[in-house]
């Protein structure tokens, strides 16, 4: 099986709700660990429990975007934890009208079969830029933790632009130059929805009206990329599990110029679509645009009260 690394952003969220279930044993941790683990969880449904001991939960945490920020590699490398149980394809349920619809118990039914002691996570990158989705979010559980993983925004462009074009070339498709979506009568195309996608401000407002900062972790998706372990033991404190990935996870591929992971023996490498080379775009272009996100740039830094090191 090809396994994906690489993606966007993961957003975790901590539900309130009590479960009925009886609190969480897990070695080490344990006085910390049990109490606090339980307001993640929150399930109105009589779940199913297979003969194995397992059942499906909505997810406690879920990786809300960015698209292209490194959601796929964030949603791997926390799958090395043996706690986490994560939906293998996006499932799109609180942007897409027609999944939406079909209410919670579908959604449950989405999700990984995992024992009581886990915790399950559902990576869909549009969450973060679809409106609508930060009240559903809250209206399912307010105290879910959210995970949010986000790269340079012009870095994101190019990387969005070329996910596009493969996919047409794909289906024996034309699709224009990256420069003809991106300037027009002269000027930036700030129409072109790579573009807004990368307005991370415009986006990160939507959600703050639901969700205190303190619940959304944000992921450096470029650092993610040139050292993940110090990121991902980050993300394992936000969501309360017990330190259990360690540096001997992650291994540098010298060929392919990142890093694979290694679990139990298994070694899983990026999907060879990620870490894809860039379109070559103008310098001038280029410059354009490092310019144009410079402003949205600092109010991002400003509303979550960190800098990124981005252009
Ligand atoms: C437990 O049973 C479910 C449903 O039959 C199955 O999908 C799942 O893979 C099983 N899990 C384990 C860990 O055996
Ligand atoms: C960007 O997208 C958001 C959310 O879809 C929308 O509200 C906003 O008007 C767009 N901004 C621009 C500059 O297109
Ligand atoms: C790292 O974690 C793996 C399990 O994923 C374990 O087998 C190994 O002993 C750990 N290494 C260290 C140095 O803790
Ligand atoms: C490193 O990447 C190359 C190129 O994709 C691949 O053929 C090789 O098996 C990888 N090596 C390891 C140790 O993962």
């Amino acid at each position: 099986m090809a396994v994906v690394l690489l993606g966007a952003a993961l957003l975790i969220v901590q539900p309130q709700a009590v479960s009925s279930r009886p609190a969480v044993s897990s070695e080490g941790d344990a006085a910390a660990q049990p109490a606090q683990k339980e307001p993640f969880r929150k399930n109105d449904f009589r779940e199913t429990i297979c003969p194995n001991g397992t059942f499906q939960q909505l997810p406690q945490t879920v990786i809300i975007g960015v698209r292209k920020g490194g959601t796929r590699a964030l949603l791997e490398m926390l799958s090395l934890h043996p706690d986490v149980a994560a939906a293998e394809s996006e499932v799109h349920f609180f942007d897409w009208e027609e999944h939406f619809r079909n209410g919670l118990q579908w959604y449950t039914n989405q999700m990984p079969f995992s024992h009581p002691h886990q915790i399950t996570v559902e990576k869909t990158p549009a969450y973060f830029t679809s409106p609508e989705v930060p009240e559903r979010v809250y209206s399912m559980n307010r105290l879910i933790k959210l995970l949010l993983i986000l790269r340079d925004p012009t870095e994101r462009v190019l990387s969005d632009y070329t996910q596009v074009f493969f996919n047409h070339v794909q289906k024996h498709k034309s699709y224009p130059s990256i420069e003809e979506l991106l300037v027009k009568d002269g000027e930036l195309n700030v129409n072109y929805k790579a573009i807004n996608r990368s307005l991370y401000y415009v986006h990160m407002q939507n959600w703050l009206k639901y969700f205190p900062l303190d619940h959304i972790h944000i992921v450096d998706g470029d650092k993610l990329i040139k050292d993940p372990f110090p990121e991902i033991v980050k993300v394992e404190r936000f969501l309360q599990l017990t330190p259990q990935i360690n540096a001997s996870n992650f291994y540098f591929n010298k060929t392919k110029g990142f890093y694979c992971l290694r679990d139990s023996g298994r070694d899983r490498c990026l999907h060879e679509s990620k870490g894809r080379a860039h379109p070559k775009v103008d310098p001038v272009l280029l410059e354009k645009l490092h310019r144009y996100f410079h402003e949205p740039n600092q109010r991002f830094f400003e509303l979550v009260g960190r800098m990124f090191d981005w252009h």
